[in-house]
């Protein structure tokens, strides 16, 4: 992550360190800390936010006529059987690749969007059934702070009055000078200084790392128990996101906040959070304690991810072993395990399904060694169909037995555990099909100090 070689603080009145005092210096050098976050014990148990099995799917919009021809009703599976529990005082990083959903928890915290299933309780109320008028008082103790400051402020309204108008819509002040007042406090604790200048100034007068403080200003004005803060400081100038990561540690102990903190950047996670909860396609894949994870990562998907971290030490630089292939579209997510498609360790009882052999077909045309026969035999590519754990092709009048073996061939050159996933290869009326198992069972398992859904543990 790019923050700048500075020095960063960090400390909270409700969290005992275990190994730290109350306030400590962590070096980062060229934005890496140098040391791992330190794990925290926080020191009340009770739970100030809980989600249980999050289900956000988005409904994707089709035409007419795909409404007529199909009766399948398709959605992006944002988020899938989401559950973490946040504890008050804590950091909380939701980490992940751009589209795991991490933004869709953040919002649905907030009920911003539905859940489609699930329910998440603030402070022990839930807030999936809460009312609309019985949610407006949880509002006020629950913000966010989105990734765009600009597009987070009001280009017409000034900054004093931008920050000062959540007080008048909660009706938290009583006339406009207290606001004024307020708002110039704030302004001096966020760094919008001179206040007195900066107050009547556009959020075009301004940078993007002050849009940010004025954004920032706008969430703490409220008193707020809890912050969403989603990507705040990725768009922000390298030179500027240290200090504004400074910035809501320092107010994080003044305010007794607690943070949500969503980012697809591992070092920044690192440095800030307590305990992270690493996301791929819609579902947690490991979750637990910053320094745990870190030190001894345990789900595939983890370990790419920290594999790619650039290491700032020209001897120790390791090769970066990325998860082949792109993060599959969220309105098919692969069956089982999500990541079995890239995933390095994968098993037999992964998931293969149809739509494997198929890419695995796609693969072998890129091989020139292998097109001409495969093509022969095998027929043109788009004559194949998937279906959940089948893939096949209708065949006319070439030799079925030929297809056959061809298939039960070419299977014993395709990785091991593909091969052995396969259930059967058939010809029945015409038709060839090849057949996989049912995947097994997958659901988050404790391993070593934090939970990890992986078939390996
Ligand atoms: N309003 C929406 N309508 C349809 N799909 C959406 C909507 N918002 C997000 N998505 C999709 O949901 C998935 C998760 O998105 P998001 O939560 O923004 O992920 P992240 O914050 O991790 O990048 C992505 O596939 C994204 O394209
Ligand atoms: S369950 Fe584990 S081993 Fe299997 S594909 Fe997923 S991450 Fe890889
Ligand atoms: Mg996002």
């Amino acid at each position: 992550m790019p923050i700048c070689s500075t020095s960063l603080r960090r400390a909270s009145p409700s969290i005992r360190r275990v190994s730290f005092g109350a306030t400590r210096i962590l070096p980062v050098w060229k934005g890496f800390p140098l040391s791992g976050a330190q794990q925290t014990v926080v020191s009340n148990p009770n739970p100030l936010l809980e989600v249980e099995d999050l289900v956000v799917h988005y409904p994707v919009k089709t035409s007419f006529l795909q409404r007529l021809f199909s009766r399948e009703k398709l959605s992006v599976h944002a988020v899938d059987g989401v559950s973490l529990t946040l504890r008050s005082g804590e950091i909380l990083g939701l980490v992940g690749e751009s589209g795991c959903g991490k933004t869709t928890v953040g919002r649905a915290i907030l009920k911003l969007v539905e859940p489609t299933s699930g329910m998440i309780r603030f402070e022990g109320i839930d807030v999936t059934r809460a009312k609309e008028a019985d949610f407006r008082s949880l509002r006020r103790r629950i913000q966010i702070i989105f990734q765009d400051p600009h597009a987070s402020l009001n280009p017409a309204m000034p900054i004093g009055r931008a920050i000062g108008h959540p007080l008048k819509i909660h009706g938290l002040a009583s006339n406009d000078r207290e606001v004024r007042d307020n708002v110039l406090r704030v302004m001096r604790e966020v760094g919008l200084t001179p206040e007195e200048q900066l107050f009547d100034k556009y959020p075009g007068d301004l940078s993007g790392g002050q849009k940010q403080r004025a954004v920032i200003a706008r969430a703490i004005i409220l008193k707020p128990r809890l912050i969403v803060a989603d990507e705040p400081v990725a768009m922000l100038d390298m030179s500027v996101r240290a200090r504004v990561l400074e910035l809501m540690l320092d107010l994080k102990t003044k305010y007794d906040l607690t943070y949500v903190f969503i980012t697809h950047d591992l070092a920044t996670a690192r440095f800030l959070c307590d305990r992270i909860a690493i996301m791929y396609l819609g579902r947690i894949v490991e979750f637990g304690p910053v320094k745990r994870i870190y030190e001894s990562p345990k789900h595939p998907y983890t370990r790419a991810l920290l594999n790619a971290i650039p290491i700032p030490d020209p001897k120790r630089r390791a090769p970066k072993i990325l998860p082949r292939g792109e993060v599959p579209d969220a309105v098919y997510p692969p069956a089982g395990c999500r990541f079995h498609p890239r995933c390095p360790a994968v098993l037999t009882t992964c998931g293969w399904e149809g739509r494997d052999f198929i890419d695995y077909l796609e693969e072998r045309r890129l091989n020139p060694e292998k097109v001409q026969r495969d093509e022969e035999i095998l027929g043109p590519l788009d004559e194949w169909w998937a279906r959940g754990f089948q893939a096949g092709r209708k065949i006319g009048e070439e030799d079925a037995t030929q297809l056959i073996e061809h298939v039960r061939s070419i299977l014993t050159e395709a990785q091991p555990q593909m091969n052995q996933a396969v259930r059967d290869v058939s010809i029945r009326d015409r038709q060839i099909t090849v057949e996989f198992h049912d995947p097994d069972l997958l659901g988050p398992k404790e391993v070593e100090g934090r939970l990890v859904e992986c078939l390996l543990y």
